[in-house]
């Protein structure tokens, strides 16, 4: 008697392009991980971490922006700066997502989806003066760590303590040192001549 075997796939080298199936797990929905961490830790460990997400990828698309848009005469260190801030936000948000996905969540990850979550103000399309981005930068910096120093605590609290080290080692140390490096751009010190100083040079007192 001929048993029957299973039908063989015919494998092909061409790519199998346009396939379409369900989600394989909804963006709501927390899957179980063995990591000995309890599901509600969990939880809002990834709803807390979303908002972060969602917020830091948005300060690092404003120093992309402001990268491209600066002008003046510290265009030169400001286009750097800006450029180096962003690469360190981006592997922020890298570090945030992965650990959402670990945590058993699913990370956001378009900027359609970003827009509607950030906290951070939308900048207009048009190019503005340096005083006013860094204004800009200092505001979103101070949003990202308002909202990581509570969330730290939580995460404590909830002995969540990974996600505790990723807010406070990452996070609030990276986002205080950028705040510094921004911040005394704005500090209204004279760039040739120091207060009370005469035309010799001298001090005129
Ligand atoms: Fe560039």
């Amino acid at each position: 008697m001929n048993k029957s075997r299973p039908t063989r796939i015919a494998h092909s080298a061409a790519p199998l392009t346009g396939q379409h199936a369900h989600e394989i797990q909804a963006f709501s929905s927390l899957i179980s991980m063995p990591i000995a961490l309890a599901q509600d830790a969990r939880r809002k460990s990834v709803d807390n971490l979303n908002q972060l997400l969602a917020d830091t990828i948005t300060l690092r698309d404003l120093y992309k922006k402001h990268h491209w848009q600066v002008a003046g005469h510290t265009f030169y260190q400001l286009h750097l700066l800006f450029d180096k801030h962003f690469g360190e936000q981006n592997e922020l948000v890298d570090m945030i997502a992965e650990r959402i996905m670990m945590l058993g969540g699913i990370s956001i990850a378009m900027s359609a989806d970003v827009a509607e979550i950030t906290l951070i103000p939308r900048p207009p399309r048009g190019r503005e003066a340096v005083p006013v981005q860094i204004s800009r930068l200092l505001h979103a910096h101070e949003i990202v760590l308002k909202e990581v120093r509570t969330m730290a605590r939580q995460a404590t609290g909830d002995g969540d303590d990974g996600t505790n080290d990723l807010l406070v080692s990452n996070l609030i140390r990276t986002n205080e040192a950028q705040v510094w490096f921004v911040a005394e751009h704005v500090v209204d010190e004279p760039l040739v001549r120091a207060d009370g100083q005469d035309d010799d040079g001298r001090n005129g007192a």
